[in-house]
Order: structure tokens, then C-alpha cells, then sequence
């Protein structure tokens, strides 16, 4: 067992058993016990798994998926100290119904926090309502954030290292503050751990159908829709979506839904369309190696303005952050004679000088257009790459 987690968890029950084990007391606690003691600064990596690959004498560890991996480093009946290893870069936008504090103790994250607003229970596991940022910060390794149960905490971390390594200290699981729900921008909330073994199977089947390319995928998937109440015939649309658009049957699934569920399909049909463009984009960013292009990325994924982003360049990038953004924009461009692919946006303008102009005209915040560029082709530029990822850059 790890000798300094082992400390920490005592120094944590210690404190904790002061207040009588107040859960509204926790994460405090957690949070000063990491401030106290940082392990970003007293932690040996490679030791500790070295230590953990060969001493048996370790904590309970648990089945959980969470992490790629978990490892449990300290255990209490109230509380335990995970660390968790991130490999890829995003986790979802999620609340708990847990508590307590977690310190970066490797690598650096982007780390936004939302609110839902109007929410609407639709069933105990589904909500609709409109999933705000309200901040975005970057934590460097040494970090420190409090985590609090129930809905008042929506957060989502992007690790921009791989591996990036945390430590949380959390209580088991917190009475009352569940559904852990899940949230998929911009209006719904689903809790994750939720499972309708008719619709898994009813899924699981319209793959096969998928994959043995059958004539009836789409017309089956159309008669669902106009039986299947909200909840699972939402499940069913994302499911299928990616198929449904290969089939080029997506809008008149779509329509069907809508026809259906009349303002709740408002809510679901914009989150599907989200759904594709954050998937294209992480995506992306597994075949772009360049570390500079893949922290580009991240910002363009979680950070919604402009000001924001530049602002982010700034505290990791020496020098005016919009030159910064516009060689990133200069190195990822596809330039052919019939255009320029940069990421997902797709410009269909000849005159490569003339973009790029405009771009700076969009990222240095100026007004106007560049002389070489007609009315029509500015506003075509703008509407092509408010489409895409390149949106926040406009905003
Ligand atoms: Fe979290």
C-alpha cells in the first residue's frame, strides 16, 4: 500500500470525523488535505506503479470502468482516494452523487462548468431543458477543484496530456442526489446507468439488420418511431443516426419523430445534430498528432468564444494569441484549386489569399472584408464555418 495515500486517507478521516462526518463538510476537507500536501508534488509516479504491479498488500479495488484504469490507492466504509489515468481526452458532461475533491496529479485539463436550465422531467432517467457554459478554465498539473453531489456541480475535463493522471478523494455515494445524469448539449439530460433491456436488444438487432445491410433497416426504423414514446424512441433515433444519414433517410426519420413528439423532439433533434459534430471532432483529433494542433482542437471542441479561446492561448502560448491561433489555422489548411479544408469546414473558394484574410479578419475580432473578397463570398465564408468546428472562432 502506497505510504502516502495511506497518510492522506488518515489525515482526511481524521479531519472528517472532527465535524462528525458532515457530507456538507467533505469536500473542504479533501480539498485542503490535497492543498496541504499536493501529491503533484510528493508522488512518484513510476514508483507508485511499480509499487502497485508488485505489492499485494493493496486497498479493495472495485469493478468500475471509470479511468483507463482506476486504481483504488486508500479505503474507508465513508470514503476512498481513486487514481485515474486518462488515456484519451474527454469525459462527459456529467454531475455526481458523490463528493469530496480531485487534484491533477499529472498532465493539464480544460475544465468547463455548465448549468441546465428549464429543466423538465420527462422519466426519472431523462430530462429536457438547456445546458449552459457557464466557465471554462485550464488546470495545470497541481490543481484543485472541490467536487459537490446533485445537480449543482455540471462539469466536463478535457485532458490535453495523455496520460493525464488525477487523484480524487470521494465519499461512496451520496443519499438523494442521483440520477448521476449525463448531459448532451445543448437540452438533454440522461442518466448513464440506466439500462432498458428491450430497447439494448431492440438496438442490438437493428445493427445486425445494419451490418447484413438489409433492404428493411430504414422502414423498420420509421414504424418504430411512430409507435415508440420519447424516451425510447430517442434511443432508437441515436442509435441509428449514423446509418439513417448513410442511408440518406435521416430527415424523414426525423420528420416522423417530430411529428410525433411535437416541442419534445425541439429539444432531442438539435442534441442528436450535436452528437455527430462532437464525434467528428474527437475523431479528428485522434489523427492529428501535433501536440500544438490536438490542444487546438480541444479549445475548439469545449470553449465557445473567441475571447475565451484566445484567452486560453495566452496561458499556455507566448505572444499575441491570435497570431498564435492563425499559424494553427495556416498549418492545418488542405489548400486544392478548388478550395481550402481546414478541420471539418470545407471552404469552396478559390483564391486561398483571400480566406485567409477573412480568417484574420474573424480571429483578430476586426470588422469588414478583405478587399479581394465579394459581399457574397464573405458571408458564404461565414456560413460555411459556422457549421463548423471553426464556429466559436466567429462567436
Ligand atoms: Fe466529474
Amino acid at each position: 500500500m502506497n505510504q502516502f495515500f495511506a497518510e492522506l486517507g488518515r489525515t482526511v478521516r481524521a479531519q472528517w470525523k472532527q465535524t462528525n462526518f458532515s457530507l456538507a463538510q467533505f469536500p473542504s476537507i479533501a480539498r485542503r488535505a490535497f492543498e496541504k500536501r499536493p501529491p503533484s508534488k510528493h508522488v512518484d509516479v513510476p514508483a507508485l506503479m511499480r509499487e502497485f504491479l508488485l505489492d499485494d498488500a493493496q486497498p479493495f479495488q472495485t469493478q468500475s470502468g471509470f479511468g483507463q484504469p482506476e486504481l483504488i490507492v486508500f479505503d474507508d466504509p465513508r470514503f476512498y482516494i481513486q487514481i485515474l489515468f486518462w488515456l484519451e481526452g474527454t469525459t462527459d458532461i456529467h454531475q455526481h452523487k458523490f463528493s469530496g475533491a480531485f487534484h491533477v496529479l499529472a498532465g493539464s485539463s480544460i475544465h468547463s462548468r455548465f448549468v441546465f436550465e428549464q429543466a423538465e422531467p420527462v422519466t426519472a432517467h431523462l430530462r429536457v431543458g438547456n445546458l449552459r457554459m457557464q466557465e471554462t478554465q485550464l488546470l495545470p498539473t497541481g490543481s484543485t477543484v472541490e467536487i459537490i453531489s446533485g445537480s449543482s456541480q455540471i462539469h466536463a475535463l478535457f485532458h490535453l496530456d495523455s496520460p493525464s493522471i488525477s487523484v480524487v478523494i470521494r465519499t461512496h455515494s451520496d443519499p438523494g442526489t442521483g440520477p448521476q445524469f449525463t448531459y448532451l448539449p445543448p437540452h438533454l439530460a440522461v442518466d448513464p446507468f440506466y439500462n432498458d433491456a428491450l430497447t439494448t436488444r431492440r438496438k442490438q438487432l437493428l445493427d445486425v439488420l445494419e451490418r447484413t445491410h438489409d433492404d428493411a433497416y430504414a422502414d423498420l426504423v420509421a414504424e418504430m418511431l411512430r409507435e415508440l414514446d420519447f424516451e425510447r424512441g430517442l434511443f432508437i433515433l441515436q442509435n441509428c443516426l449514423g446509418h439513417l444519414r448513410a442511408l440518406d433517410c435521416w430527415d424523414e426519420c426525423a420528420e416522423i419523430f417530430r411529428k410525433k413528439h411535437g416541442r419534445l423532439a425541439d429539444f432531442a433533434i438539435p442534441t442528436l445534430d450535436e452528437i455527430v459534430r462532437r464525434d467528428g471532432l474527437v475523431e479528428l483529433r485522434k489523427s492529428i498528432t501535433e501536440v500544438e494542433h490536438r490542444f487546438f482542437l480541444a479549445l475548439l471542441l469545449n470553449v465557445p468564444t473567441r475571447r475565451d479561446i484566445l484567452g486560453m492561448v495566452t496561458q499556455r502560448f507566448s505572444g499575441p494569441p491570435e497570431d498564435t491561433v492563425m499559424r494553427w489555422l495556416e498549418e492545418l489548411a488542405e489548400l486544392s484549386e478548388f478550395g481550402a479544408w481546414i478541420l471539418d469546414a470545407e471552404i469552396p473558394l478559390e483564391d486561398h489569399e483571400a480566406i485567409f484574410a477573412a480568417l484574420r479578419i474573424f480571429v483578430y475580432g476586426k470588422k469588414g472584408r478583405p478587399s479581394a473578397m465579394s459581399a457574397a463570398d464573405m458571408k458564404h465564408l461565414r456560413d460555411v464555418l459556422l457549421l463548423s468546428s471553426l464556429r466559436a472562432l466567429l462567436s
